[in-house]
This record gives C-alpha cells, sequence and structure tokens, in this order.
C-alpha cells in the first residue's frame, strides 16, 4: 500500500488540515506527532526510503528506542499539508540509544522535522509509559484565545484547571486530570522539553504561556477534541471576561463534585478549593 494511501497518514492529514481551519496555524505555527504501530511500521517499510544520515535528537528518548514516528517538517505550513504532504511531513526512525534519528519518508524537498521534536518526542516516552502504549499523538497549536488567557490569569496549574472547567460542564469530563502550565521559556529545545514532559505524567495538556499547548492522546480524533474544548473554553471565558470582570454565578465547587458523582469521574480535589 502506498505510505499517503494509509489509515495513519490520511487520519494525520485530516488533523493537520482542521487545526488550520480553526486558524491555530498561521504561518509555520504548530506541529504534529504519531507513534506508529509495529503492524504500521513493518507494513510500509519496502516503500521506505531510509536515509544515511543519522541527526541528533537533542535528548535522550531510550523509552523509544527503535520506533518509528510522523511528525511535521519544521518550517512548513500546516496549511500545505494536505496540498502536498510529500514535502511537509516525513517519517523517522529512531536508533537503538533513543538519542538519534533518521528520515526514511518525506519532506521530499529537503528540510528537517519540527523544531519541537525534542518536546515532542519526550512527551510521547512520558506518555507511551504512563499510558502503557495507549497514547500515540503529541499536538502542538497556537491556539489563539488560550495565549490570551496567559496574559491575564496567574500561570499556574490551580488556576488554569478551575477556570477552565467553569466554562462548560462537559470540560471537567473532557480534560478531569486539569491542564499544566509552563510559564515563559525559550521554545525549540531540550530545557522546555524537560518542563513539559514532567507535566505531561500528569496532564494530556500543558500549556505554554505566551505561545500556545500541547495535547497528548491515544488518537487523532481525541488529540484535537481535547484542544479544541480547552480553547473553546478559553474563548467563553475571554468573552465573559471582556463583558464583566466579575461573574454573576458560575459553576461551584460542589456543584463539581456532584457532577463527578453523576459521571464517574475523578476531579482532584486541590482544583476544588473554595473562592
Ligand atoms: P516548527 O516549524 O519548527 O515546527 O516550529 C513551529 C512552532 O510552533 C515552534 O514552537
Ligand atoms: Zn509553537
Amino acid at each position: 500500500m502506498k505510505i499517503l494511501d494509509t489509515k495513519f497518514v490520511q487520519g494525520f492529514i485530516k488533523m493537520a488540515d482542521d487545526g488550520y481551519r480553526q486558524g491555530w496555524h498561521e504561518r509555520n505555527g504548530g506541529n504534529l506527532s504519531y507513534r506508529l504501530r509495529t503492524e504500521e511500521a513493518e507494513s510500509i517499510k519496502p516503500r521506505m526510503n531510509f536515509r544515511d544520515e543519522w541527526f541528533p535528537i537533542g535528548t535522550s528518548v531510550p523509552g523509544l528506542a527503535g520506533e518509528f514516528f510522523l511528525v511535521t517538517g519544521s518550517g512548513k505550513y500546516f496549511r500545505n499539508i494536505i496540498v502536498d504532504p510529500e514535502v511537509c511531513i516525513a517519517i523517522i526512525e529512531l536508533d537503538e540509544a533513543g538519542e538519534n534519528y533518521r528520515i526514511c519518508w518525506g519532506l521530499v524537498e529537503g528540510g528537517r522535522p519540527t523544531s519541537e521534536l525534542a518536546s515532542h518526542l519526550m512527551n510521547h516516552e512520558v506518555k507511551k509509559d504512563v499510558t502503557g502504549g495507549a497514547h500515540r499523538v503529541i499536538y502542538h497549536a497556537h491556539t489563539t484565545n488560550i495565549i490570551a488567557l496567559t496574559y491575564i490569569l496567574p500561570l499556574d496549574d490551580r488556576t488554569f484547571t478551575r477556570e477552565l472547567w467553569e466554562m462548560a460542564t462537559e470540560c471537567p469530563v473532557v480534560f478531569p486530570d486539569g491542564v499544566g502550565v509552563v510559564e515563559w521559556m525559550v521554545p525549540g529545545g531540550r530545557d522546555i522539553a524537560v518542563e513539559t514532559s514532567r507535566l505531561m505524567k500528569k496532564y494530556n495538556a500543558v500549556i505554554w504561556a505566551h505561545h500556545g499547548m500541547f495535547c497528548s492522546g491515544e488518537d487523532f480524533d481525541t488529540t484535537f477534541g481535547l484542544m479544541h474544548t480547552i480553547e473553546k473554553s478559553a474563548e467563553i471565558l475571554l468573552k465573559v471576561l471582556a463583558v464583566s470582570p466579575v461573574k454573576r454565578q458560575t459553576i461551584t465547587a460542589q456543584n463539581f463534585r456532584d457532577l463527578a458523582v453523576g459521571f464517574g469521574l475523578t476531579l482532584p480535589e486541590e482544583f476544588l478549593y473554595e473562592k
């Protein structure tokens, strides 16, 4: 089967285009990665074009040694992925130490994987471990309303989680563990990757102050849906704050506890503080 026709490549392209249409990917903003299943990698091996040169990842991910990833290219526009995927995306293989990668397909006009490769792979390594291998997608988007909120709210997990939960009843159902927040850091390196992956042990979504968000999930739908839900919640919060700095009523801590019973959720008490 042609690599481009596989279900996972098609799902990846659709998700990238969905994100572009949401307005989260100006220019080359954002990046996406997918950890291939063993059988997916095996089925396309005859059609891969293994390049000889190995490049350093910039960090060490021994938990992902030998695995294959579909990733967006650095500097590539999400807008163009659906138009010419083989130019914009690539499949990479990691070496047996989990320290180097090589390109096996895609980026046919040249280029490298996303500059956030260290963050993607360190997040994948953590999520593979804590979910028993279930999570396969890491998504970074420049979500407008979440970015705006990072200029207004205190940059801590407690405040962001609670404020976002309050903006729609379904929010704690979609992200019951809450969201993590990383203060402003230089993107594209190991330090921000270490900090983000530390928070990914606890959360499926991590906000980068004044930059955007990272989400993790089992498949393209749940990961996109998580990004979409959190970003919509941020949009509602901004609308509320724009009209009135004080909420006349809201979903209370007790309402959340009742919701948890009704939906069989575990909502951490650290987010159910009295205001
Ligand atoms: P890349 O084009 O290298 O993926 O970078 C985009 C981005 O969003 C950096 O944070
Ligand atoms: Zn970014």
